[in-house]
């Protein structure tokens, strides 16, 4: 009795493991198929779509700029360029390689298209938008690094030193892209290894004295009400359907973890529709051993890149 039932049982197991076996097969076939159509065709089309209408690239390009996180690091010919027209460049103590500001721009716009930055910092997005033959207004508080701004751009560019608080009655043009990146609360007046090396060489370690400066509210709801209600202007003077990207970190202060990247996005889906992130990592910044040797402490090398829509 014992022995059928135990043949039985193993007759069973043998078709229902045939069964799957011959079920997954199939599956990974569909598979294949919907990626080598899915990732193939773009590829192999080497001229513009007829029907792109958000930018100029060919399919192979397109796809290219599809990945969910890139590498970074600044680049030496643009920080020559920079300090080439100034001498003053190291002063900002937070600013991007118009480089990687350009595979923004080239993706999210055509020629002579219209780009935002409301937080402009030394230029890098209206030195992007120069290179690549689009119109770039930027707008920033800073009188020390508009007059940078100033140096590094042609007249096809635009510089307003302004409070990017009170975006609503300059009387901008229709926005096709906004990119930007806004201070990361008060993070810079925390005074960490970075910041004491930047004291040494007697460089500033904030953006400015402003009290209109973001960067300089202390508490984090008034910082964050102020930023969204300027996302929420430039959402106004964006045409249907146009992105705008926000590069933002989560922040640690006082050893407390303040989610700011994950906030904002969850507060612009208000009005946006909030696409995905893109991640930007860095690769060649120095690690310190923080927590070392009983706790776990990001050295944080990555940024949110996020991804938003104006409804069409
Ligand atoms: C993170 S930095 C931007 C750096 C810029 N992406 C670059 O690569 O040079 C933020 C900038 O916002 C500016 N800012 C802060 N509050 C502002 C405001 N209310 N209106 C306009 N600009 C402001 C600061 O002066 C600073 O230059």
């Amino acid at each position: 009795m014992n022995t059928s039932k135990t043949k039985k049982t193993s007759k069973t197991k043998k078709t229902s493991k045939t069964k799957k076996t011959s079920k997954t097969k199939k599956t990974s076939k569909t598979t294949t198929k919907i990626i080598k159509q899915t990732t193939l065709t773009p590829t192999n089309e080497p001229k513009i779509h007829p029907k792109n209408t958000l930018n100029d690239l060919n399919g192979r390009e397109w796809l290219k700029f599809l990945k969910s996180w890139y590498v970074f690091d600044a680049i030496k010919s643009d920080l020559n360029e920079e300090r080439e027209i100034t001498k003053d460049s190291d002063d900002h103590p937070a600013t991007f390689s118009p480089t990687m500001i350009e595979g923004f721009v080239n993706f999210f716009t055509k020629k002579n298209m219209t780009v935002l930055d409301p937080f402009a910092g030394i230029g890098s997005t209206l030195v992007a938008c120069d290179r690549n033959d689009r119109k770039g207004i930027g707008i920033e508080l800073n009188p020390k690094y508009v007059s940078i701004i100033k140096k590094r751009i042609s007249k096809n560019q635009k510089i307003l030193k302004k409070d990017a608080s009170k975006i609503s009655k300059l009387k901008l043009p229709e926005i096709d892209f906004c990119i930007n990146s806004p201070p990361y609360w008060n993070m810079l007046h925390k005074i960490d290894t970075n910041q004491q090396n930047r004291i040494k060489k007697g460089l500033s370690t904030k953006y400015s004295e402003n009290t209109n400066d973001l960067g300089n509210i202390a508490n984090y709801e008034e910082f964050m009400e102020k930023l969204v209600q300027i996302y929420f202007q430039i959402f106004d003077i964006m045409k249907p359907g146009k992105y705008m990207v926000v590069i933002v970190q989560n922040v640690i202060m006082k050893s407390v973890m303040n989610p700011f990247a994950w906030d904002l996005a969850i507060r612009l889906s208000k009005k946006f529709i909030l696409k995905k992130e893109k991640i930007w990592c860095q690769d060649h910044k120095n690690l310190y051993p923080f927590g070392y040797p009983t706790s776990w402490v990001s050295n944080t090398h990555h940024h949110y890149c996020l991804v938003f829509q104006k409804p069409k």
